[in-house]
C-alpha cells in the first residue's frame, strides 16, 4: 500500500472499511477542472511571493496541464486509496514531475482548496442554470406569441373564476422564473469570495498574498475571516433553496399541463415527442416529462434539506461531515437542469386545443364579476345581485347573456339593455384595463417587455 500524503505520524494504515467510508473521488472527481485552477493560481502566487522558484513553478504548471489532459482523455486512473480529488491529483502530479509538485500544498490545506473549488464549480454552474431558465422563458414567450388573443379560463382554488388571456397565465411562469434567475445571481455574487489562503483554519504565517490569487480565480475579493472560509456552507444551501424554489415553481408548471392534457381538460394536445406510452394500456399517451418535472423537485427540494441538517450541528471550522454537501449539490444541480431542459422542449411540444378551450368557457360564469362591476353599486350589493343572476343561470342551467334583460330587471332595475356589453368571455376581457391585468392591451405591454428582455425582437 501507498503511504498517505499525510502518512508521516501513522504506523498501521486504514482498514478497508475505512477507506470505502471515507473516500469522496467516486463524486468529487467532477471539480477537477476548479481543483486544477485553483491549483494553477496557487503555484503562481507561490513563485511571485518567492515561496517556490519560477522552476518548480513551472514543472508543477506543466504537469497540471498533462493531468488535466489524461483526466479530459479518460487515462487518469481515480484512485481510492488517495481518498479525494485534491489528493488524487496531488499525488499524480508527484508521480509525474517529482520534487516541484511537494511544494505545491506550502501554505494551503484541503479545507481551503475544497471550498474554494466549490465555490468556482458553483459559480459555472449557476450561469448554467440561469441560460437554461432564459431558454425556458423563451419557449413559453414563443408560446404566448402564438396564442396572443387565446382565452382561457382562468382558476382559483381550481374553481372557474375569470377569463384570462393565455399569454397573461403563460408570462405568469415567465416572471417566477425570472426572480429565480435573480436569486441565483444574487448567490452568485455573494459566494464569488476567495477561501484560498484560510489554510486549515488559521491562515498562516508565510507571506502569501490572498488577494492575488483571489484576483486571478475572478473573485471579488478573499474571505474576510480565515475560520469563516473554510467552515460555512451557507453559499451552497443558498444556492440549494435558489433551486429548491425554482424546483417548485417547475413542479406547478408540471402539474397544471399534467391536468390540461388530461381527457377532463384537453387544453393541450402534447407531440409525441414529448410523451410515453403505457406497457399495457394500447391506448394511453401520457404526459411523463411533467409529470417527473414534479416529482423530480422532491429530490431539489430535499438536497437543500440534506445541507440544511448537515450543517446545523457543526461547530466552527471545517468538519469531515462537510463532505457529504457536495452530492445533494451536484444532484440538484443536474436535476434543476433536466427539468429545465425538459419544460422547455415540452413547451416547444405542446399545441393549445382552441376547439376545446372554446367550448369549455362557458361554463362557470367567468363572466359574473365583470358583471358586478358594471352595476357600479356599493360592491356587496353588486356581488348580491349578480349571486342572484348566477342562482337563476344555475336553475335554468343557462349563462349569464341568456338571461333576458326583463329577468334581469327584475333582481335589479339598474341593469339596462347595454349589459350585454359586459357578458360572455370575450366582452369580460376587453373590460380588464388595470395595470398587469389580463386585458388585451395590458397583457400586450407585458409580452413586449419580454420580447425586448429576451431579446426575440
Ligand atoms: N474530501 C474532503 C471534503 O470534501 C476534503 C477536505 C478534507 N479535509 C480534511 N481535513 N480531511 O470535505
Amino acid at each position: 500500500k501507498e503511504t498517505k500524503l499525510w502518512g508521516g505520524r501513522f504506523e498501521d494504515s486504514v482498514s478497508d472499511a475505512v477507506e470505502r467510508f471515507t473516500e469522496s473521488i467516486s463524486f468529487d472527481k467532477t471539480l477537477y477542472k476548479h481543483d486544477i485552477m485553483g491549483s494553477r493560481a496557487h503555484a503562481e502566487m507561490l513563485q511571485h511571493q518567492g515561496l517556490i522558484s519560477e522552476e518548480d513553478r513551472d514543472a508543477i504548471l506543466k504537469g497540471l496541464d498533462e493531468i488535466q489532459k489524461q483526466i479530459e482523455s479518460g487515462e487518469f486512473i481515480w484512485r481510492v486509496d488517495r481518498e479525494d480529488v485534491h489528493m488524487n491529483i496531488e499525488a499524480a502530479l508527484t508521480d509525474l514531475v517529482g520534487e516541484p509538485a511537494k511544494k505545491l500544498h506550502t501554505a494551503r490545506s484541503r479545507n481551503d482548496q475544497v471550498c474554494t473549488d466549490l465555490r468556482l464549480w458553483s459559480r459555472d454552474a449557476i450561469d448554467s442554470i440561469v441560460s437554461h431558465i432564459k431558454h425556458l422563458q423563451v419557449a413559453l414567450v414563443k408560446l404566448a406569441l402564438e396564442n396572443e388573443s387565446l382565452i382561457v379560463p382562468g382558476y382559483t382554488h381550481l374553481q372557474r373564476a375569470q377569463p384570462v388571456l393565455l399569454p397573461h397565465l403563460l408570462l405568469a411562469y415567465v416572471e417566477q422564473l425570472e426572480r429565480d434567475a435573480g436569486r441565483l445571481l444574487d448567490c452568485r455574487s455573494r459566494l464569488n469570495f476567495s477561501p484560498l489562503g484560510a489554510c486549515a483554519l488559521a491562515g498562516t504565517g508565510l507571506p502569501i498574498d490572498r488577494f492575488m490569487t483571489s484576483n486571478a480565480l475572478g473573485f471579488t475579493a478573499p474571505l474576510r475571516n480565515s475560520i469563516d472560509a473554510v467552515s460555512d456552507r451557507d453559499f451552497v444551501m443558498e444556492f440549494l433553496s435558489a433551486n429548491a424554489i425554482l424546483a417548485s415553481h417547475l413542479s406547478r408548471l408540471g402539474e397544471e399541463w399534467v391536468l390540461w392534457a388530461s381527457e377532463e381538460f384537453g387544453f393541450i394536445i402534447p407531440s409525441d415527442r414529448v410523451s410515453t406510452g403505457s406497457s399495457i394500456m394500447p391506448q394511453k399517451k401520457n404526459p411523463d416529462p411533467m409529470e417527473l418535472v414534479r416529482g423530480k423537485s422532491a429530490r431539489v427540494i430535499g438536497d437543500l434539506v440534506t445541507l440544511l441538517v448537515l450543517c446545523k450541528g457543526l461547530p466552527q471550522a471545517y468538519n469531515r461531515d462537510l463532505q457529504e454537501d457536495k452530492e445533494p449539490l451536484f444532484d440538484s444541480v443536474k436535476t434543476i437542469t433536466g427539468m429545465l431542459e425538459v419544460s422547455a422542449d415540452f413547451a416547444d411540444n405542446i399545441k393549445f386545443n382552441k376547439e376545446r378551450i372554446r367550448e369549455a368557457l362557458p361554463a362557470g360564469h367567468l363572466d359574473a364579476t365583470t358583471l358586478a362591476d358594471y352595476l357600479g353599486m356599493a360592491f356587496r350589493t353588486s356581488h348580491d345581485v349578480v349571486g342572484k343572476c348566477v342562482a337563476m343561470c344555475l336553475s335554468r342551467n343557462s349563462c349569464l347573456e341568456e338571461i333576458k334583460l326583463e329577468d334581469l330587471k327584475n333582481i335589479s332595475p339598474i341593469f339596462e339593455e347595454d349589459v350585454y356589453e359586459f357578458m360572455g368571455v370575450e366582452n369580460a376581457i376587453k373590460n380588464f384595463s388595470s395595470y398587469g391585468s389580463t386585458g388585451s392591451q395590458c397583457v400586450s405591454l407585458q409580452l413586449q417587455h419580454w420580447v425586448r428582455n429576451l431579446h426575440l425582437d
